[in-house]
């Protein structure tokens, strides 16, 4: 049999440090675990842009639905801010999300309990928090046309779309309750059922799907705004939290600063299963490319290694290679080594990108 296939696109800025941290780990399975890939490597983002003039090439955009998993940096950065809204780097990471239909988006926020002190709230509000945010991916505002900016009355006029169908909601939604049967069983979905019918139909959409296939799941609904305000309040009473693409990219930034640490938080994104049998599916870091420390040997590998932790379980059937990585992640933390993201100004010396890398490794191996 072949061996699976993974395309990594480190992207811009950190994305290609992080990455380099990442490929310890895949060659670490092979060498020790005898899990073996096929990995291959291209460009995205401002990297694609650079050698291409787009941020996402046809070729590159065929090698990642030809794929069992793509494995993302990061994309953007100061230098492409002035660049057509066409060719920015963003576009290439939404491209690949629209034609992988990858609808399923993850999103973990998780407090480990070594860094509860850097949330920005209460530790006991955070401390053993473990969240699932499931984010429709692929429509909504950020795909529903008619969109652009238009001529009316000689003035501009901007106009994006909020279009959900039913199908679309419905498949999100059964994605949501069987990540919750393999948690704490609870789902709380969130719209503006008060203000839009798109939000009225979401909420109709869910309760249909719960009652027909679900009903041992708990299920709450929300607006949007007050979920908002919730999470912020008293996180720990939620699971998994459904929402849509707009209202998932907000709440997920909100979610992720409550564990205090950016530098920790992976994602999934996934799509229908392939011929395989395993899903169509991107893995990236929440964190972005950080331009502020790219190039320096700064950065925190931890993210991007969580996210490949998520492929090897929902890419890879390898859920006990995930546990390890993921112990072995938070056990270096146990013992106080922090990339500089996690520092107290008073704790002494942060530790590199590649030592953190390093550390990782060594765990790993003590695990043997
Ligand atoms: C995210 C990001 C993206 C989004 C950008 C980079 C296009 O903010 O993944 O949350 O808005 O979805
Ligand atoms: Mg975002």
């Amino acid at each position: 049999m072949n061996n699976p296939s993974l395309l990594i696109l480190p992207g811009d800025g950190i994305g290609q440090e992080v990455m380099a941290e990442v490929r310890k780990v895949i060659d670490w399975l092979g060498q020790k675990r005898d899990l073996k890939f096929d990995v291959s490597e291209d460009l995205v983002g401002g990297a694609a842009y650079d050698v291409h003039g787009t941020p996402l090439h046809d070729d590159t955009m065929a090698r990642a639905q030809s794929v069992d998993a793509v494995l993302l940096g990061a994309v953007g950065g100061p230098k492409y801010d002035n660049l057509d809204f066409s060719v920015k780097p963003e576009r290439g990471l939404l491209r690949l999300r629209k034609e992988m239909d990858l609808f399923s988006n993850l999103r973990p926020a998780q407090c480990f309990d070594a860094l509860a002190d850097f949330s920005s709230l209460k530790k006991e509000l955070v401390s053993g928090l473990d969240i699932m945010i499931v984010r429709e991916l692929t429509s909504g505002s950020y795909f529903g046309e008619p969109r652009g900016i238009f001529i009316e009355d000689n003035k501009r006029v901007g106009i994006n779309t909020q279009r959900y169908t039913e199908d679309e909601i419905d498949r999100v939604a059964r994605s949501a309750f069987e990540m919750a049967r393999r948690r704490n069983n609870k789902v709380c979905s969130m719209e503006k059922a008060n203000v839009m019918e798109s939000g009225i139909l979401w909420r109709d959409v869910v309760t249909e799907v719960h009652a027909a296939d679900y009903s041992d799941v708990e299920l709450s609904h929300m607006y949007a705004d007050a979920g908002a305000m919730q999470l912020v309040r008293a996180p720990k009473q939620f699971d998994v939290i459904l929402t849509d693409n707009l209202f998932g990219d907000l709440l997920s930034d909100t979610a992720a600063m409550l564990t205090g640490s950016l530098g920790m938080l992976p994602s999934a994104s996934l799509g229908s299963p392939m011929a395989n049998g395993r899903p169509k599916a991107l893995y990236e870091p929440v964190h972005g490319s950080a331009p502020d420390i790219a190039g320096q040997n700064k950065a925190n590998p931890s993210a991007c290694v969580l996210s490949f932790a998520m492929a090897l379980r929902y890419s890879f059937d390898q859920g006990a290679e995930a546990d390890r990585l993921e112990a072995a992640v938070e056990s270096i933390l146990g013992k106080g080594i922090r990339t500089g993201d996690l520092m107290q100004s008073d704790g002494g010396k942060a530790v590199s990108c590649t030592e953190m890398g390093d550390a990782i490794i060594l765990e790993l191996n003590a695990t043997l």
